[in-house]
């Protein structure tokens, strides 16, 4: 079918509008750089929470979009619809009092990185379409692999291993899910489609696990709703919220009885929740004590989902969080939470990159090219959902050259030392509680009290702090743990209670910034009772 030919035969062309040139571009550049600048430095002192209602950023602004463009002699109306407007509209996730969920850093290199990105305007889907941003992105994640101590096989120069920048972490689960699926379905004889085969596979995660490994398999086609757990098995946890590994060896033989195939296990290292770590050596001892007499491609994937918590790995003191990595599948973290990477950059490692590519891969005619069809490069196309990709590996690459390994430890260091700082000030004040075991810069805690007048409580605590725009917690409820967790421990009393959760790791916050919150959580807790 071919357009109609809308356009009257003596119309002259539209006039295109005039191309920014490089002073032009150069000018609003340093005015942009210049206003992020002083965003950065009134941080400290913007509300942490927006305050706005919803529908009030979108009723400031027209409805329609402008017909004639303003162009450079617009900006004025910009960078003040931004600061009227937009900033207004924000929750300051780099606020240096942002204490919620995990962070989300970013840092001057970053940013620098991603300006970059954008002005070179690269899509690098194949090693042809932009040989240095494949190569640069390579490197860098065998750089990050070293860094954080990973083993060898997760490097490009192994045999079957690599890494590759993801988006996000729940997009690393999903391109585990379906190598795992690939792997499986190719062990037991079948392929992708096969509805019976397929309708055998089965995923284990612990009930700590992040939503996103509900959701992977929702997409995979392992669950038709979150409530479906025919195919999912959410594994009790420890009294330290971790997965039980004798309950998933447990779980898989179970399955196995029933004709079932265990497919992919999901290792969350730093859940969450209370940054509880699976215990990743004794669940891969697990996978190999049920399936002794079975080669390892046989075998379950088993993932290591290490979102926030994998960048503590930079300090050689933090790498027995990733004991047993080295029997994993795969395993990721997300830069962009708490390595001054900003969003979005996931750093993903296989050491079985036949699966994944073999999962992803489809190539129509007009991806051939001889380079690809040489077998000497890399299509990072092949390694994720989307064909299109950014030049991400720029800003972590900057941000490694910036900082060295020297700066990210310090980073790093700092956050756990002002957590721990916290953790020793909540266990001094009796009207409070350490609710969880702190791993690293996550403090679990909450006032003291049983049943749901307590949580009251808490959420009344939490939610005077967030609307005094001094600082911005978030909560969680502490899940029942396993029956087998010791009696008495103190996980069996504080199952299904409400706690809050101090996450200290924005890359403004310093020790004066968690001082100050204390006292402000002291003194909002005198007024709740
Ligand atoms: C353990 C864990 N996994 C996955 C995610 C999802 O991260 P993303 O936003 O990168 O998908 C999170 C988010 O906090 C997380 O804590």
């Amino acid at each position: 079918m071919s357009p109609p030919d809308a356009r009257k035969p003596d119309a002259p062309p539209a006039a295109l509008p005039p191309a920014m040139s490089p002073d032009e571009f150069r000018r609003l550049g340093h005015r942009a750089v210049d206003w992020i600048a002083d965003y950065w430095s009134s941080l400290g002192s913007l509300p942490v929470l927006s305050r706005v209602a919803p529908g009030e950023v979108r009723s400031m602004l027209p409805p329609d979009p402008p017909e004639r463009g303003a162009g450079e002699a617009g900006y004025d109306a910009v960078f003040a619809d931004l600061s009227r407007i937009i900033v207004p509209g924000l929750t300051h996730w780099q606020s240096p009092n942002f204490f919620a969920f995990f962070p989300a850093n970013a840092s001057t290199p970053g940013v620098i990185g991603e300006l970059l990105s954008a002005g070179l305007g690269v899509q690098g889907m194949l090693w042809a379409t932009s040989p240095a941003c494949t190569e640069l992105e390579t490197l860098t994640l065998d750089w990050l692999a070293k860094a954080t101590g990973l083993p060898e096989k997760f490097l490009s120069t192994s045999a079957h291993g690599g890494g590759v920048i993801q988006g996000t972490a729940s997009e690393a689960t999903l391109v585990a899910l379906l190598s795992a699926r690939r792997r499986a379905l190719r062990a037991i004889g079948g392929s992708a489609g096969d509805s019976s085969r397929e309708h055998a596979l089965v995923i284990y995660a612990s009930t700590q696990a992040h939503s996103s490994v509900m959701k992977a398999a929702m997409i995979a086609g392992l669950a038709t709703g979150p409530d479906d757990k025919r195919r999912v098995r959410l594994i009790d946890t420890d009294e330290d919220y971790a997965m039980d590994a004798a309950a998933i060896e447990h779980a898989m033989r179970d399955d196995i009885s029933r004709g079932l195939v265990p497919c992919c296990i999901v290792a969350s290292v730093g859940t969450t929740g209370t940054t509880s770590i699976d215990p990743v050596d004794a669940i891969a001892s697990s996978i190999a004590n049920v399936f002794d007499r079975v080669p390892p491609v046989a075998r379950p994937w088993l993932h290591v989902d290490a979102a926030h918590a994998g960048a503590a790995c930079v300090c050689p003191e933090m790498r027995w969080i990733f004991r047993g990595v080295e029997r994993a599948d795969s395993l990721c973290f997300n830069p962009h939470k708490w390595l001054l990477t900003n969003f979005d950059c996931d750093a993903y490692w296989t050491s079985d990159r036949e699966s994944l590519i073999g999962a992803m891969s489809i190539t129509p005619e007009y991806l051939r090219n001889s380079a690809t069809e040489s077998g000497a490069v890399i299509d990072y196309r092949d390694w994720q959902v989307p064909l299109g990709r950014r030049f991400r590996a720029l800003k972590l690459w900057l941000v490694m050259r910036h900082f060295g390994l020297e700066g990210l430890r310090a980073h790093v260091r700092s956050h756990i030392a002002m957590a721990e700082w916290f953790e020793a000030r909540v266990r001094e004040d009796d009207r409070f509680e350490v609710a969880a075991p702190r791993t690293m810069n996550l403090v679990c805690f909450r006032l003291r009290g049983e049943g749901a007048e307590s949580d009251a409580r808490n959420k009344a605590l939490m939610d005077r702090m967030n609307r005094s725009g001094e600082l911005y917690l978030t909560h969680t409820v502490l899940p029942r743990v396993s029956s087998a967790a010791p009696a008495g421990s103190s996980s069996h009393r504080l199952g299904g209670r409400l706690v809050l959760r101090m996450a200290i790791g924005a890359s403004t916050t310093t020790h004066a910034h968690v001082e100050r919150a204390w006292d402000r959580i002291r003194n909002a807790a005198s007024m709740v009772g």
